[in-house]
C-alpha cells in the first residue's frame, strides 16, 4: 500500500518517496518483498502522485494498481481485487514501514499458512504504542490466545483499551477468498471517514474465519514513518545498522553516528572512515583506504590504498590504487584519477583522465582533458574547454610539464615530454620535447620606481 499522501509529513513529496539511508521508503519495502516473492507477483497500490511514485520504482519490475481516490487502507485492498485473481494468499505490506525484513515477512506467511488463517496480523510491543492501531486478542480463561478479536485505531480507543500495548504493524497475510467475500462489509463509520483494513479482523472473526496475530521478533522492524521525526529516527537506525555491518567486516569507522553511509555502499577491509563522512549511492571503496573528515562521495569507485584528505567532494568518478586527493578536491562526473596520482587542494575536475603518477596539486580546473602518465600540472592551470557553445578537449601526453598559471585553450595538445612555460596561454599544439612560452615578454625599466616616488612628492622611505 503506497497510495497515501502522508499528510503528517507536511510535504509536497508523496510520503513513500521520502528517503531513508538514501533510498525512498517504498524502494526499501519493494527490495525486501522481492526477496520473498518474485517481482511479477508484487503489486504496489499507488494513487497520490501516482506517476511520480511509479517512475521512482519502475525499474524493480513490479506491477502497479492505481487507487485513484484514497479512501483508506481497506479501500486500497478493495481496488486490488482484480489483480489478485488466481492467488490463494496475499501478503499486505505498508509503503511506510520500511525496516521489515524478508525473514519476518516469511514468518507471517508461514504462520498464516500453517494455521489455515483467513487473516494474520504482524504485531509488536514498542515502548510507546501511541499512534498505532491496537490488537485486542481473544481471551480464554482471562489469558490471551493467538486469535484476534479486533483491531482498534488510536483515535477510537476507549479508556479501558488505552493501556493495550500490542500494536498492529500494518503488515498482514490474508486468504484471498474470505477477504473479498467479506470486504464489502467495511464501512467509513469512523473518525477519518475511511475504509479501515483493520476492521477486517472483526468482520472475518464474526464470519467464523480464523484471525490470528504473530509478534515480530524485533520491534524496530515494524516502526512506521508518519512524521519527519520518525523519518529521521528510521534513517539513523539504518545508518547505524550499515555502520555496524561494515565494522564487523573489518572497516574502521570513527564516530559512526556522524557518518551517512548508504545501504548499497561497499567498503574493503582496513579502510578507515573518519567522522562526518558521507558515502552515497553505489559507491565502492577498496581496502586500506583512508577517508578523512567532511568528504562526500557519490557513486564512485575507489580502489585500494587511496587517501582522501579532508573535504573532498567526489561524484560518478574512479580513483585508482594509491592515489591521493585533497584537501578540498572536487571530482565532478567522469573523472578517472590514475594509480598513485595526486590531486590537491581546490582542484576541480570533470571528464578528466589523469594518468598514473601524474600530479595536479593546487588551484586548478581540468575539464574534458586526457592527461598521460607522469605529467606535472602546475598551480593555477586552467583548461579552457568551453567556447560558449561547445566543449573541447585538451590532451597532455606522458611526461609533460605544465608551468603554473597556464591556460590551455582547447582543442589543444601538449606532446610527450614537452614544457609549457609558467603563465602561458597555449592556443596551438605543443610538439613533443619542446618548450612553449605564450606570454608577454617582461620589460624592465631601471630606476623607474625611484623616479616615480620622487614625482609623487619625494615621500621616499
Ligand atoms: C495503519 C493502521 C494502523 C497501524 C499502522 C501501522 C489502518 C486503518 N490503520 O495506520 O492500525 O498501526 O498502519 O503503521 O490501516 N494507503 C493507501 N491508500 C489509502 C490509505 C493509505 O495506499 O487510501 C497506504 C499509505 O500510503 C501507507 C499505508 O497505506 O503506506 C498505511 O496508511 P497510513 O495512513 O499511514 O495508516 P496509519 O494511520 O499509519
Ligand atoms: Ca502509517
Amino acid at each position: 500500500m503506497a497510495a497515501g499522501k502522508g499528510t503528517r509529513l507536511k510535504s509536497r513529496l508523496p510520503k513513500v518517496l521520502h528517503e531513508i539511508a538514501g533510498k525512498p521508503l517504498l524502494a526499501h519495502v519493494i527490495a525486501t518483498a522481492s526477496k520473498v516473492v518474485p517481482p511479477e507477483n508484487i503489486f504496489a497500490i499507488i494513487g497520490h502522485e501516482a506517476g511520480r511514485v511509479r517512475s521512482a520504482v519502475e525499474t524493480t519490475g513490479i506491477n502497479f494498481i492505481v487507487q485513484a481516490e484514497q479512501r483508506g487502507t481497506g479501500h486500497a485492498i478493495m481496488v486490488a481485487h482484480g489483480s489478485l485473481q488466481g492467488f490463494e494468499h496475499v501478503l499486505v505490506l505498508s509503503g511506510d514501514v520500511p525496516l521489515i525484513t524478508p525473514e519476518t515477512i516469511a514468518q507471517v506467511r508461514d504462520f498464516h499458512v500453517s494455521n489455515k488463517a483467513a487473516m494474520t496480523v504482524l504485531t509488536a510491543r514498542p515502548a510507546d504504542p501511541t499512534g498505532y492501531g491496537r490488537v485486542v486478542r481473544k481471551l480464554v480463561d482471562g489469558d490471551p490466545t493467538h486469535e484476534v478479536d479486533r483491531i482498534v485505531e488510536q483515535k477510537s480507543l476507549r479508556d479501558d483499551e488505552s493501556k493495550l500495548q500490542e500494536i498492529n504493524s500494518g503488515i498482514y497475510a490474508f486468504a484471498v477468498g474470505p477477504l473479498y467475500a467479506h470486504i464489502d462489509r467495511l464501512t467509513t463509520n469512523n473518525e477519518h471517514r475511511e475504509f479501515y483494513l483493520t476492521d477486517m479482523a472483526e468482520i472475518l472473526g464474526k464470519a467464523g474465519q480464523r484471525v490470528i496475530a504473530t509478534p515480530a521478533s524485533d520491534t524496530k522492524e515494524v516502526l512506521g514513518v508518519n512524521t519527519r521525526m520518525e523519518l529521521a529516527q528510521l534513517d539513523a537506525q539504518l545508518r547505524d545498522k550499515k555502520a555496524r555491518e561494515l565494522m564487523e567486516a573489518g572497516i574502521t569507522i570513527f564516530r559512526p553516528e556522524t557518518c551517512g553511509i548508504d545501504a548499497d555502499v561497499e567498503v574493503g577491509p582496513d579502510t578507515v572512515i573518519e567522522p562526518f563522512v558521507q558515502i552515497i549511492g553505489k559507491t565502492k571503496i577498496g581496502a586500506d583506504c583512508r577517508i578523512r573528515s567532511y568528504s562526500v562521495i557519490t557513486n564512485c569507485t575507489i580502489e585500494d590504498r587511496v587517501l582522501l584528505l579532508p573535504g573532498c567532494i567526489l561524484e560518478d568518478s574512479v580513483v585508482r590504487k594509491g592515489a591521493r586527493l585533497g584537501p578540498y578536491s572536487h571530482l565532478r562526473p567522469g573523472s578517472d584519477i590514475g594509480e598513485d596520482a595526486h590531486v590537491g587542494n581546490f582542484v576541480e575536475t570533470k571528464k578528466l583522465r589523469l594518468g598514473k603518477g601524474s600530479k595536479a596539486n593546487h588551484l586548478t580546473y581540468l575539464g574534458d582533458a586526457d592527461i598521460g602518465e607522469g605529467v606535472n600540472v602546475g598551480a593555477g592551470t586552467i583548461t579552457c574547454n568551453y567556447d560558449g557553445v561547445n566543449k573541447h578537449k585538451t590532451t597532455i601526453h606522458d611526461g609533460a610539464f605544465i608551468g603554473s598559471d597556464a591556460t590551455l585553450v582547447a582543442p589543444v595538445r601538449v606532446g610527450r615530454g614537452a614544457y609549457v612555460g609558467a603563465a602561458s596561454c597555449i592556443t596551438a599544439d605543443v610538439p613533443a620535447d619542446s618548450l612553449a612560452i605564450g606570454r608577454g615578454r617582461q620589460i624592465v625599466k631601471e630606476g623607474w620606481a625611484k623616479q616615480h616616488r620622487a614625482q609623487q612628492g619625494g615621500k621616499q622611505k
